[in-house]
């Protein structure tokens, strides 16, 4: 499928959803007084976590990459309904406090708490089994590495979601090898997994939805 495709095929789906969304992502980055920040998701992209959430219902969700809390904002929105909670990991200092009163302003900073650190240290110190979704949308380079403790603390039944795994897909600019080269590892491995049940959506940049058996 060329790029060219993929935006029209968005552009389409934008035309037929965008307006149903209570959360835009837009408005939300319009609204952020730090303009620095790693880029979020894309509308559909939170329109396919929070669906996910809706037919779940995981009460421990994990992200691991906050940014500015746009993913996590759009999680907590339907996480709040039947009382789930959100750990969100983010190495940067300024993208911490940004998101922290972006949670504040959008009134969900009871339900999603930020964990400020390297996940490269804290996903491996988190207990087996702990929750009942993880979305990982850090640096690419930390999926491959960070798969198997991913799995590790997932419940049996539990979601596992990757952002940005169409990215060998994609035409992309040089300076994005290290990342291309560390997602198609990593689509190898899930793809691998015995543990695993998986498929990759053409959604945003391509998301792994992932099932642990
Ligand atoms: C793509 S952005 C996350 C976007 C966010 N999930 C959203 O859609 O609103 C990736 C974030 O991961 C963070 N990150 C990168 N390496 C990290 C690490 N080792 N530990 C924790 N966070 C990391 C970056 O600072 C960046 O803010």
């Amino acid at each position: 499928m060329s790029t060219n495709a993929l935006e029209m095929y968005r552009e389409y789906i934008e035309d037929l959803y965008g307006g149903r969304s209570a959360l835009r992502q837009k408005e939300f980055v319009s609204k952020t007084e730090w303009k620095n920040f790693v880029p979020v998701v894309e509308d559909d992209s939170a329109r396919l976590l929070q669906l996910l959430l809706r037919m779940k219902k995981p009460e421990r969700i994990l992200e691991i990459g906050t940014s500015i809390g746009f993913s996590a904002t759009s999680m907590a929105l339907v996480a709040r309904e039947y009382g789930g909670k959100i750990t969100t990991v983010e190495v940067d200092a300024d993208a911490a406090e940004q998101a922290k009163r972006n949670f504040e302003r959008s009134g969900v900073d009871d339900i999603v708490q930020i964990q400020f650190g390297d996940a490269r240290q804290i996903i491996p110190a988190l207990p087996d089994s702990s929750f009942d979704l993880i979305f990982q949308d850090a640096d690419k380079r930390l999926y491959p590495a960070l798969l198997n403790d991913c799995i590790r603390i997932l419940k049996t039944g539990g979601i596992f979601i990757a952002d940005d795994t169409l990215f060998p897909a994609m035409e992309l600019d040089p300076k994005w090898d290290g990342q291309v080269k560390a997602v198609r590892e990593f689509n190898r491995r899930v793809t691998a997994a015995p543990g695993l049940e998986s498929t990759l959506l053409p959604i945003g940049d391509g998301m792994t939805v992932a099932v642990k058996k």
